[in-house]
């Protein structure tokens, strides 16, 4: 009997001195045992890689506790000491690791400086989790953290952190949550599909073989509203880093399947990843051949016209890239009657000296046209103030249109310069512009170092009149991402991006006022997606999104992809009159969906629209 007493206290006092590796993790963000040495017993070794290696022990009765930990360590002696499938004990402390000093990166929690590594038994089973099989990420919402009528778009932004809050996990409802939930743990993606270009490190996005919501034709995922009316930002979505074993991923593009990838989740620079034990391979490409326009004007119809936008991408006349652009606007465009043309740079493109004219970019880009089209554009910009407008410093970006004179003639009057304000003139039921064409406030504190509103006034060939404002709003550089620490994400510029929306809004009503069935086409690169409504709740009362009239499935709707998202960064919204006569359009693909990041022309694709002036 004291024999068996005494055999009991010891497996006790083992039991008491020894730690789970559930009992690490936890159900919240945050490990209960941070900077505590611990020993770890039953760790079976499921990945290794050259900073350290992966570990899972006995799963717990809640999902919410990752049964996997990363075990970090440099250490090639150490590292030698463990291969995958072994049954290991050892110590070490548990550590909270931010992968840069950004503080709006999550800690990841791990244990460091491995020691006392004993190998129980080796070549055991490792069974990674199957994705789409055994769980199934959430679809929407990021984490509860995004309350709001915009979820993770909502303003104000960074009212809470991941980790300050330190929330119990809710996997089967929040992506982040999901994810944090297998952190440290072997799992399989099936069938998995790129949903973008890779990033400067070979990493991409990619979604796997489960349940996802906005899927658009391409195969990636686009930002969308989910059934509950709030945004939803595809946490279903994952990005794969770099192969543990030191191999390198392919190149990949939206659309591309690869072979089913193996690896250990974790979090780091903002995102959670799923590191690769080896590379996958490309098994699968979509078509790269890019159908051009079917939408064209015709002199047989002179109420129908057709508008394009572009955002160029920093187009200066040295260089091929204008030759592309401008293959691009005849060959799959058709010249359009008028081109919203953004970020057109000024004659010496980059180089800071003062030169703010942009006479020799547009007259190199309007030759190379006629050279691919026979076509022949005239073009109206104004000069912005040195330096004044943002963008990259000296090119001196500005909005231009470009415009078909058989087909549209520029009303005249009185072109203005960087700071004079363009006001809406004119009589009832006959508005005109004082200035043509004109900058919208240009003092307006919402157009610090950002581009002004390019307005004009047309006569069409049709002897109607159309008003014009090209935009390029502040841009969003330097916004947190979609997995960060602080919620709602950081959308840096919402707010002025807001007041700059609230300035055009009161210009068109300023035209509504005088004639309420104005023509009226805003737009071009916003630098936003709609379903921030916040940032155009001063505009969308008054005039409506081109890709709703057109009745663009939503899915369809972007322009744009960044990290996890195809999104519509580029928007054209039409005055009630053109609504009521309907509109077509199509967002040409011509830059996402480009075969490679080295042929793409421009991060933005151009959209053509055939609308109605009469
Ligand atoms: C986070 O929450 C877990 C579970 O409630 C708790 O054990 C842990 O101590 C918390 N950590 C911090 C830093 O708040
Ligand atoms: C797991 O927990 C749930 C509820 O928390 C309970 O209904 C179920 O019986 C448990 N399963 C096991 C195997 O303990
Ligand atoms: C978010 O707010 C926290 C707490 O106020 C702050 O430390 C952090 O710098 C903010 N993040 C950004 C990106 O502004
Ligand atoms: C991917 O493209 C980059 C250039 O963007 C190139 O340097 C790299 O070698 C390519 N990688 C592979 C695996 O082809
Ligand atoms: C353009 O093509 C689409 C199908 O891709 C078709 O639905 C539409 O009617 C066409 N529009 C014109 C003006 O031909
Ligand atoms: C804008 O400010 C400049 C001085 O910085 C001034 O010359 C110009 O007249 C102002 N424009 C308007 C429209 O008030
Ligand atoms: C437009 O007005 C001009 C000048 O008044 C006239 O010559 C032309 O025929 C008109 N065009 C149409 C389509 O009415």
């Amino acid at each position: 009997m004291n024999g068996l007493r005494l055999s009991c206290l010891f497996a006790l006092t083992s039991f008491a001195t020894s730690t789970l590796i559930t009992a690490v993790t936890g159900p919240a963000f945050r490990t209960p045992l941070s900077r505590k040495s611990v020993s770890l017993t039953g760790a079976l070794v499921t990945a290794k890689g050259s900073e350290g290696f992966y570990v899972s022990g006995a799963a717990v009765n809640d999902t919410r506790v990752s049964n996997g930990l990363f075990v970090f360590t440099e250490s090639s002696t150490t590292l030698s000491k463990v291969a995958v499938g072994d049954m290991i004990t050892f110590s070490g402390s548990v550590d909270e690791f931010r992968s840069s000093a950004d503080p709006d990166y999550l800690l990841l929690t791990e244990i460091e400086d491995p020691t006392d590594i004993v190998v129980v038994s080796t070549k055991n089973t490792v069974t990674p989790v199957v994705l789409g099989v055994d769980l199934f990420p959430p679809t929407q919402k990021f984490t509860a953290l995004d309350t709001g009528a915009d979820g993770f778009l909502s303003v104000p932004n960074n009212q809470t952190q991941v980790d300050t809050v330190n929330a119990t996990l809710l996997p089967t409802q929040y992506g982040m949550d999901f994810w944090q939930s297998l952190n440290g743990q072997l799992v399989t993606v099936r069938s998995p599909i790129a949903i973008n270009f890779q990033n400067d490190f070979g990493e991409f996005f990619v979604i796997g073989d489960w349940p996802v919501t906005g899927q658009n034709s391409r195969g990636g995922l686009t930002i969308t509203f989910g059934p509950d009316g709030i945004p939803d930002g595809n946490p279903e979505s994952v990005i794969i880093g770099g192969p543990l074993d030191g191999t390198t991923n392919p190149n990949v593009t939206m659309g591309v399947g690869l072979s089913d990838i193996t690896g250990v989740v974790t979090y780091e620079f903002g995102y959670y990843y799923i590191l690769p034990t080896t590379a996958p391979t490309i098994i699968s490409n979509p078509s790269f051949d890019i159908s051009p326009t079917n939408l064209t004007s015709s002199p047989a119809d002179l109420c129908a016209i057709t508008i394009g936008s572009y955002n160029v991408d920093n187009m200066a006349p040295q260089g091929t890239h204008i030759d592309d652009v401008a293959n691009h606007i005849a060959t799959v465009l058709f010249t359009p009657d008028i081109m919203f043309i953004q970020e057109v740079q000024d004659n010496d493109g980059p180089t800071d000296d003062g030169v703010v004219s942009a006479s020799l970019t547009l007259s190199t880009l309007i030759a190379a046209i006629e050279k691919a089209s026979g076509v022949t554009y005239s073009s109206v910009n104004i000069d912005p103030v040195n330096d004044a407008d943002g963008g990259e410093p000296g090119g001196n970006i500005r909005q231009v249109y470009l415009y078909l004179p058989d087909r549209v003639t520029l009303v005249n009057g009185i072109a203005g310069t960087a700071l004079e304000a363009v006001e809406v003139v004119g009589t009832t039921g006959s508005p005109a512009l004082s200035l043509n064409p004109g900058r919208i406030d240009p003092n307006n504190t919402a157009w610090t170092d950002s581009r002004k509103p390019l307005a004009a006034q047309w006569t069409t060939a049709s002897n109607d009149t159309l008003f014009t404002v090209n935009l390029h709003l502040l841009s969003k550089d330097g916004s947190t991402t979609v997995e960060g620490n602080a919620r709602p994400p950081v959308n840096l510029g919402v707010s002025q991006r807001t007041s700059q929306v609230e300035v055009v809004a009161d210009f068109v009503s300023d035209i509504f006022a005088k004639d309420a069935d104005a023509n009226v086409v805003v737009g071009g690169d916003c630098n936003e997606f709609l379903q921030a409504r916040s940032v155009f709740a001063s505009l969308t009362p008054l005039m409506t999104d081109l890709d709703t009239v057109a009745g663009i499935p939503a899915v369809e709707q972007y322009s744009y992809v960044f990290d996890n998202t195809a999104e519509e960064l580029d928007h054209l919204f039409l005055s009630p009159a053109m609504v009521a006569r309907g509109a077509e359009a199509q967002h040409i693909h011509v830059n996402n969906w480009a075969a490679s990041l080295e042929v793409r022309v421009s991060d933005h694709d151009p959209t053509v629209s055939l609308v109605r002036v009469c």
